[in-house]
């Protein structure tokens, strides 16, 4: 009898400083390209972040995934590294990385993924930089183009 597949959502919150920018362009042309954010001496956002899992009911506890075990794990591999931190300078797993909020809510989700228990899956993760402003990432890659 096939389950109804289910998702279930976390939302957390944290602040991070970052800058974007390329060290191979002039500053004028990082300013053109990523106005405010290309301040050399770097700023704040308050992200919010929406993780997503599926899977079935689990018919014992009539849960898909207890909603503070996600918590506590996104915390552990996420949020308690990159919290009141420099994405740009402070973060192993940033390193390199034009911290924009495609490529960090990507970042994100490869940590992530592996660290989720056998019966659930990552389904999304929305990435907000400002209230205005989100990224979302279900994990797909484009077709190859060559
Ligand atoms: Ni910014």
């Amino acid at each position: 009898m096939p389950q109804p597949l289910v998702r279930v959502t976390r939302r957390l919150h944290f602040n991070a400083a970052h800058r974007l920018y390329r060290p191979d362009w002039t500053d004028e042309r990082n300013a053109e390209v990523f106005g405010p954010c290309a301040n050399p001496h770097w700023h704040g956002h308050n992200y919010e972040i929406e993780v997503t899992v599926e899977g079935t009911i689990n018919p014992e506890t009539g849960y898909v995934m207890d909603l503070g075990d996600l918590k506590d794990r996104v915390n552990e591999s996420v949020i308690d590294q990159v919290d009141h931190r420099n994405l740009n300078v402070e973060v192993p797993w940033l390193e390199g990385l034009n911290p924009t909020t495609e490529n960090f809510v990507v970042a994100i989700w490869t940590r992530l993924e592996p660290l989720l228990p056998s019966g659930v899956r990552l389904a999304r993760l929305v990435l907000w930089e400002t209230p205005r402003n989100y990224v979302e990432y279900e994990g797909e890659l484009a077709p190859s183009s060559s």
